[in-house]
């Protein structure tokens, strides 16, 4: 059976009061789940959300790092460095890190390696921008991204990669994939990857959608077969929606 996962990834929000007070109502509020549930706070809060979350079930992943592990990178956060504040989840490939920061598939690809070699796991984000899905180039972009960034990983390493199907159009947008579009792509990974590799590897990779979900949605676009959890950015930053999208899986 392959974990079920629910991940707040909280991006450029909340500064250290505002990150402890959210904590705070999430320790209040989160129910019991058979899934795991993740928070990425931004780097300057990790280790405060580390340290008031290491006796609970919730895991504090990181949402980038450096490809290198040290060196004259002014700026950048290595492996080891969040290894050594108890950090050993990291986002990578996130869209907005694709479009603002210019991360492509190639520096990704090395990312990726920087982090399974640190024996880290990788919340690896991909997915189509609204033109491509328009031109219904959607599949063959996603089967390059995968293919670019991960496809030289020997079959070992995909223990430590969870996917994240984020379609561009809907993130922050207020515009979701239909549960339907969400099945049809994840299956179409699923299908790609045991092509690649095999069956068994394939059926053992959670895949989780992101792209506005909310309390609301969320229920619908879980209980597809292949959609395995979500990576929650906007309804992540509020401890009563968050709450009731685990409620959801
Ligand atoms: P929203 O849930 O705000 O659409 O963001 C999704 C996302 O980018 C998660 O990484």
């Amino acid at each position: 059976m392959r974990k079920k996962i629910v991940a707040g990834n909280w991006k450029m929000n909340k500064d250290l009061a505002e990150t402890q007070a959210l904590i705070s109502d999430l320790k209040k509020s989160l129910p019991a789940t058979n899934a795991e549930v993740k928070i990425a706070p931004t780097f300057t809060n990790l280790y405060p959300a580390y340290e008031a979350l290491k006796d609970s079930d919730v895991e504090v992943v990181a949402q980038n790092m450096h490809q290198e592990e040290n060196g004259a990178f002014t700026g950048e956060i290595s492996a080891s460095m969040l290894k050594s504040i108890g950090i050993t989840t990291v986002i990578l490939g996130h869209s907005e890190r694709r479009a603002y920061f210019g991360e492509d598939d190639a520096l990704l690809a090395k990312k990726v390696d920087a982090a399974i070699k640190n024996d880290m796991d990788v919340i690896f984000c991909f997915g189509e921008e609204l033109d491509d899905r328009k031109a219904d180039k959607h599949f063959s972009l996603v089967e390059s991204q995968l293919t670019n960034a991960l496809f030289h990983l020997g079959e070992d390493a995909w223990k430590h990669i969870v996917l994240a199907y984020e379609p561009v159009w809907a993130i922050g947008t207020g515009e979701t994939a239909s549960p339907e579009q969400a099945q049809e792509m994840h299956e179409f990974i699923r299908k790609t990857i045991a092509k690649k590799y095999n069956q068994t590897l394939a059926d053992g990779v959670s895949i989780l959608y992101g792209g506005s979900v909310k309390p609301a949605n969320a229920e619908e676009i879980f209980s597809k077969p292949d959609v395995d959890g979500g990576l929650i950015g906007g309804a992540s930053l509020k401890a009563e929606d968050f709450v009731g999208i685990v409620k959801a899986i």
